[in-house]
C-alpha cells in the first residue's frame, strides 16, 4: 500500500478549543480518524502528525524525501512566511513525490496577511476552505495521480 503522510503545523494540535467558527469544532484527534479511514478506502496507508516545531516539520519533510513518500500538508502559520519550511517541501515534489498543501479555512478570504503562500508555488496542488474535506480531497488527489 502507498504511504502518506498528513503533516499538520502549529496550533492544529488545538483544533475543537481554538476558534471553532473558523476551523469547527471536530478535534486533531477526530482528523486523525477521519483521514485514516479515508486513506483505507483510498487504499492509501496515511500517517497523520502535528507539532509546532518548525525544525521537526521540516525533518519530517526530509524524512519524506529519503523514505519516497507522498505528503498532504498543512503549515499553518508557517504557510505565510517559513522559507525553510518552503525549502523543505521544494525537496518533495523535486524528488519527483507529490506534495499537497491544504488548508481548513480558505486563507484568501481572511485577513490579509494569510494571503500569501510561500508553499503553493512549491507544492503540487492546493486546497483549501472545505475544513475536513479539504484532507480528503487531497487525498483522493494524491490516489488519483498514483
Ligand atoms: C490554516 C490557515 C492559516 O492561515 C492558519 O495560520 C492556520 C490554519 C487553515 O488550515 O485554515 O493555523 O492553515
Amino acid at each position: 500500500m502507498t504511504s502518506v503522510l498528513v503533516l499538520n503545523g502549529p496550533n492544529l494540535g488545538r483544533l475543537g478549543v481554538r476558534e471553532p467558527e473558523v476551523y469547527g469544532s471536530a478535534t486533531l484527534a477526530d482528523l486523525t480518524a477521519a483521514a485514516t479511514q479515508w486513506g483505507r478506502d483510498l487504499a492509501l496507508d496515511v500517517e497523520v502528525r502535528q507539532t509546532d516545531d518548525e525544525a521537526e516539520l521540516v525533518g519530517w519533510l526530509h524524512a519524506a524525501v529519503d523514505d519516497r513518500t507522498h505528503v498532504v500538508l498543512n503549515p499553518a502559520a508557517f504557510t505565510h512566511y517559513s522559507y525553510a519550511l518552503r525549502d523543505a517541501a521544494a525537496q518533495v515534489t523535486e524528488a519527483g513525490l507529490l506534495l499537497v498543501e491544504v488548508h481548513l479555512s480558505n486563507p484568501l478570504a481572511r485577513e490579509a496577511f494569510r494571503h500569501l503562500s510561500v508553499i503553493g508555488p512549491i507544492a503540487t496542488g492546493t486546497v483549501a476552505g472545505f475544513g475536513f474535506d479539504s484532507y480528503r480531497l487531497a487525498l483522493a488527489a494524491i490516489a488519483a495521480r498514483l
